[in-house]
């Protein structure tokens, strides 16, 4: 089923750094969604401070009716039981091999014989198709089984939360076609709720079901993927279609000078919405929606040539 996370006006600083301030939304049960933005725009933050790893300056996380940020060390240990994390970089113990990392939460929170703990891990090693590789050790491994291992480790424990920070990072286009097929198949086969950190545009524009963008200390945007991908918000749009042109800059937003600048320069058109990816099995996802529909739904148009054969009854020509 999935769980709903509910995020109330979080506000998180280091010392005098404010990382990001009044940050409002809900990530819909058992849907994908995606988190964007610029590196250092506190990405991981988020995700840390939506287990509770960090404490926010102000604000809530609301999990089943439990306020992450707020709650006693007892209640944050149960609700953590309903999360499975994937770390930027699989986060394996480098002298363990696969079959014992991936074990490792099953021993550490349950009470499973080594025969029962075997099952499971082998079912999730099947999973993210990497029966065979449990005696490797993780530096013998290409960062893609890396990843795929720190997913299996991360589903021991059938979450009904799964957050993942970055997994497209370092991979290859090939590796992230395959990884981003695998979350989709994943989201189909387990039905939680999947929360995908990542600054890959591609990954943003067609795996997801909602789209976020953490920009400039604050959450610019946040709603289903046809949304984003058909908004003329400036830093949306910047971000979503990999343009210079717009508000964002070199290091941080552009000042003054450089905007106007850039003022009367033509913007390129909106690219077409791709059509999201689907299981390889063909069997649609629960929260998977027909191409198009947020549009009609909205009276949005869409960019010409968005959703393809669907072009027709999109624009009602
Ligand atoms: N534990 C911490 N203590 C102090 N500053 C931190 C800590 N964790 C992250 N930061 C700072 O917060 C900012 C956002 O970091 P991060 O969330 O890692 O960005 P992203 O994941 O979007 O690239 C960075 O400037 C980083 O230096
Ligand atoms: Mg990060």
């Amino acid at each position: 089923m999935g769980v709903e996370i509910k995020i109330e006006n979080l506000t998180k600083s280091f010392g005098k750094q404010m990382i990001w301030g009044d940050v409002s939304l809900t990530v819909p049960a058992g849907e994908i969604s995606v988190m964007l933005g610029p590196s250092g725009t506190g990405k991981s933050v988020l995700l840390k401070t939506i287990i509770g790893l960090l404490k926010p300056d102000s604000g809530a996380v609301i999990i089943e009716g439990t306020d992450l940020a707020s709650c006693r060390e007892k209640e944050l240990y149960e609700i953590r039981k309903l999360f499975g994390v994937l770390f930027q970089d699989g986060a394996m113990f480098g002298s363990m091999n696969l079959y014992d990392n991936v074990a490792f939460p099953l021993r550490e929170h349950t009470r499973k014989s080594e025969s029962e703990v075997r099952e499971v891990v082998m079912e999730k090693m099947d999973l993210v198709g990497l029966l065979g590789a449990e005696d490797k050790l993780p530096g013998e491994i290409s960062g893609g089984m890396r990843k795929r291992a720190g997913l299996a480790r991360a589903l021991v424990l059938d979450p009904e939360i799964v957050l993942f920070d970055e997994p497209d990072s370092g991979l290859d286009p090939v590796r992230t076609a395959f990884l981003n097929q695998l979350i989709i198949d994943l989201n189909a086969q387990i039905d939680a709720t999947f929360l995908i950190v990542t600054h890959d545009i591609n990954t943003a524009r067609t795996v997801p079901d909602n789209i976020g963008l953490l920009y400039h200390r604050h959450l610019a945007m946040f709603g289903p993927r046809e949304m984003l991908l058909s908004s003329e918000e400036p830093v949306v749009r910047q971000f979503l279609n990999a343009q210079r042109v717009g508000p964002i800059g070199m290091s941080e937003e552009k000042d003054a000078d450089e905007l106007a600048a850039e003022s009367g320069q033509e913007l390129p058109p909106l690219p077409p919405i791709p059509p999201q990816l689907e299981p390889s099995n063909g069997i649609p996802r629960r929260s998977q929606r027909e191409p198009g529909a947020w549009c009609r739904e909205n009276g949005v148009k869409p960019p010409p040539g968005s959703f393809e054969d669907d072009m027709t009854m999109a624009t009602g020509a």
